[in-house]
């Protein structure tokens, strides 16, 4: 089932926009087509093997695209989401944000999008003619978690390209640098804010060093060429709750049976 499609200018040619709709929620699909319109140069860090090369673009997000982005994850229709496997250990907090991104933030969905479509054609050239886009603002405070920042060593299921964009500034946390499979010892890539590096998410096996002071902010971006049923949504969101909205907890039975309107209209 397909919905809302919406038409926009790209280039000389005029392309489609779909919000595949499922019963559990919605997810983007995006055409790629004729070229990207970015070709930016960057860095190739070599692996042991193709698969396992990682491309490192400095500067990638300047300032006020950081900003865009910090003002998306306010949105009311970003909300927070549980979809890490039971088996992966992490802490930290994870966003959905890739249509608020698309709908209030066009130009730097559309620069997110380009670019990781431009890098992994000349990465690897795995990717088709269209892809689904999950883009997460994760967070890793210490002092909200009560414990160190953490994500164990993973891959990213189907991810044809993952982004990592370093939203904070290095100087508000300590720990949390990118890690990924090396030939015999493990590779990292320390990053300053602003800068992206790309890997081939589903082949390449990753993490970040504990976060063990202050506040580390990312921007993540997968690119499938399939699609994945939206996960499962919590009832968290990163803008405050409005004064008057009764909060109440309600089991994941009574969860998957509320409408959107229930939700967002605080009436559960
Ligand atoms: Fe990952």
């Amino acid at each position: 089932m397909t919905r809302g499609l919406r038409h926009v200018r790209r280039g000389p040619r005029r392309i489609v926009l779909g919000v595949a709709a499922s019963a559990a929620g919605r997810c983007l699909l995006v055409p790629l087509l004729g070229e990207p319109s970015r070709q930016p140069e960057f860095q190739k860090l070599a692996g042991p093997e193709p698969a396992l090369d990682l491309a490192l673009l400095r500067g990638f997000l300047d300032k006020s695209e950081i900003a865009k982005v910090e003002t998306a994850v306010q949105d009311a229709q970003v909300w927070g989401i549980d979809d890490r496997d039971d088996d992966l250990g992490y802490a930290h907090e994870v966003w959905r944000m890739e249509e608020v991104m698309q709908q209030n933030f066009g130009e730097t969905f559309k620069k997110l999008i380009d670019t990781a479509w431009s890098v992994e054609r000349r990465m690897w050239g795995n990717i088709l003619e269209f892809v689904f886009p999950e883009i997460e603002y994760i967070e890793y405070d210490v002092a909200r978690l009560g414990r160190p920042g953490s994500i164990s060593r993973h891959a990213d299921n189907d991810s044809m390209i993952t982004t990592v964009v370093l939203l904070s500034d290095p100087s508000e946390f300590e720990g949390g640098i990118n890690c990924f499979d090396g030939d015999k010892a493990a590779r990292q890539v320390p990053l300053q804010r602003g800068d992206a590096v790309f890997f081939f998410g589903d082949a390449c096996h990753h993490w970040i060093t504990p976060v063990t002071r202050g506040r580390r902010a990312i921007l993540q971006m997968e690119l499938r060429n399939r699609y994945e049923e939206p996960p499962r949504r919590v009832l968290r969101r990163k803008m405050p709750w409005p004064s008057g909205v009764r909060i109440k907890t309600v089991n994941k039975q009574q969860f998957s049976e509320m409408s959107w309107f229930q939700i967002c209209a605080g009436t559960c």
